[in-house]
């Protein structure tokens, strides 16, 4: 007798509001597919204030765990029961685990960069310059800190909310962190390792923008990287190149956080490379 089939997929997914330019299943599900594993990543638009009957809804229906994004990352800690060290130092959740009755919260935003980072230099001891204090630049200036970063700087646009990052990052991990306001060209100082846009500045369909930073001050010996995953290659990239610095694109800090959501939902690790070019295909259909 033919063995039974099970019809019966392992679910995942992701909620925000709005979502529906979310990438992310074009990247996990090619993923999934890789390993053999006959699992969904659904695309799931939550209006804030069904959040929780959402959450409720996935631990019903056995949901193995989501992702969050705008605006849910702080809004679902209050329904979890747990928070990992780095989710809870930074104070926002972008992945979900749920396993034996328990949703456990975590941050993969600041591991995927410092993925992204350690592939290339080492972080501790990095003297690092973060533009933007949003929530990319949150999860990557703690990891930074709790992973030995020596020295951090914010700089952003709104004074109140780069003055918080780093008093938040310096009570946390007790690493030097201080903030500077945005006026004019930010210069990077001789001193500086990383150069972080963590900003939204240059993010499709803006792809010409270039943060504020006064160019001649790129050199190398300094590695400069950017949060934007689509297009990857920044103005910003494009610019450090032509004068010498190594660079990292958003890219790869994206893919990589996707494969720490796939090790904490399945135990598997996924292929990087087939979820890189998956998100290309998406990304650049026309440049390939
Ligand atoms: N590659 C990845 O895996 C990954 C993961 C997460 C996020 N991201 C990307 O990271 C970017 C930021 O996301 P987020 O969640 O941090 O957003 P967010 O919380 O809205 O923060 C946006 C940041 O950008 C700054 N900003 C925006 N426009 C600016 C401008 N014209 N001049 C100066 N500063 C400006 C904001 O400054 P103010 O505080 O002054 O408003 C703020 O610091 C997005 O493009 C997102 O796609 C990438």
């Amino acid at each position: 007798m033919p063995a039974q089939r099970s019809f019966l997929q392992g679910l995942v997914g992701v909620f925000g509001f709005p979502v529906a330019e979310n990438p992310t299943q074009a990247m996990i599900e090619p993923a999934f597919a890789d390993l053999g594993l006959d699992w969904r990543y659904l695309t799931v638009e939550v209006p804030p204030d069904r959040l929780p009957d959402a959450v409720r809804g996935a631990r019903a229906m056995g949901w193995r765990g989501f992702n969050c994004t705008i605006p849910h990352k702080v809004a679902v800690i209050p329904m979890l029961d747990a928070l990992s060290p780095a989710a809870e130092a930074i104070g926002a959740v972008n992945c979900v685990v749920l396993r034996d009755g328990q949703a456990i919260g975590e941050n993969t935003d600041g591991k995927g960069f410092l993925q992204s980072l350690s592939s290339v230099r080492p972080v501790a001891g990095s003297r690092v310059v973060i533009l933007g204090a949003g929530g990319a630049a949150r999860a990557i200036g703690m990891e930074l800190a709790l992973s030995g970063a020596s020295d951090l700087t914010i700089v952003n646009r709104t004074a109140q909310r780069g003055a918080d990052l780093a008093s938040r990052i310096r009570e946390r991990s007790g690493v030097p962190c201080q903030f500077v306001p945005w006026e004019g060209r930010y210069r990077v100082g001789p001193e500086v390792d990383v150069l972080i846009n963590a900003t939204s500045i240059g993010l499709f369909s803006d792809v010409d923008a270039l943060p504020a930073v006064d160019l001649d001050a790129l050199r190398p010996g300094l590695l400069v990287c950017d949060v934007i995953p689509n297009p990857p290659r920044t103005p910003l990239l494009r610019e450090a190149e032509a004068r010498g610095c190594r660079t990292l694109d958003g890219l790869g800090m994206l893919v990589n956080q996707g494969v720490i959501g796939i090790q904490l939902w399945t135990g598997l690790d996924p292929r990087p490379e087939v979820m890189r070019e998956a998100l290309l295909d998406v990304f650049q259909p026309d440049d390939r």
